[in-house]
């Protein structure tokens, strides 16, 4: 299986509007090539020249829905300067628990979905715990994250619930940031 950009749907399709049903783990290998497809495209969305000829736009991570399938799966490759990437290849993923303080990225968030940006604040926990199962490890985890990383996995657990990141920014004052709230 192979995700090109002509697989990513637009947030016009129903499908990015609806709850994604669980997953049952073990994974069918149906499920399992969806998922190591999805980081595969992940991957290659980070390398300029298959962007080019792919027609693709640079990502940090995708939802199941994003390519009309409505289950709970997600994969995020995120580059941090220098080190390993940081990966995951979730299955039923749940926050279980979060901060109470609060955190945006400075220029605001952009999806595959969204053809163009959406301008304003998403305000996201700045620390958050999730629980679920992960492909890359075999194992169910409890995944600890804060900042940039936590931004980026509330935004695809958010699509499996059938949420935008727009959905979330004030429409009166988009770039309104609560004072406590930390700038990413
Ligand atoms: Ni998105």
């Amino acid at each position: 299986m192979f995700i090109d950009s002509k697989n990513i749907l637009l947030d016009s399709d129903p499908v990015l509007r609806k709850k994604a049903i669980n997953v049952s783990v073990p994974l069918s290998d149906e499920d399992k090539k969806i998922l190591q497809a999805m980081l595969e495209y992940v991957r290659n969305s980070q390398d300029e020249k298959f962007c080019e000829e792919h027609n693709v736009r640079p990502s940090v991570g995708i939802a199941a829905p994003q390519i009309g399938v409505s289950k709970k799966m997600l994969a995020i490759s995120i580059k941090n300067e220098g080190n390993q990437p940081l990966e995951f290849a979730l299955v039923n993923p749940k926050i279980i628990t979060n901060s109470t303080k609060k955190a945006c990225l400075e220029n605001g968030e952009s999806c595959l979905s969204v053809a163009t940006d959406v301008e304003g604040v998403v305000l996201r926990y700045y620390r958050i715990t999730v629980r679920a199962y992960n492909l890359l490890t075999d194992q169910i985890e409890e995944i600890k994250l804060k900042g940039y990383p936590a931004i980026v996995m509330q935004h695809e657990i958010d699509h499996l619930k059938g949420i935008l990141y727009y959905d979330h920014i004030n429409e009166i004052d988009p770039w309104h940031k609560p004072e406590d709230a930390i700038s990413i």
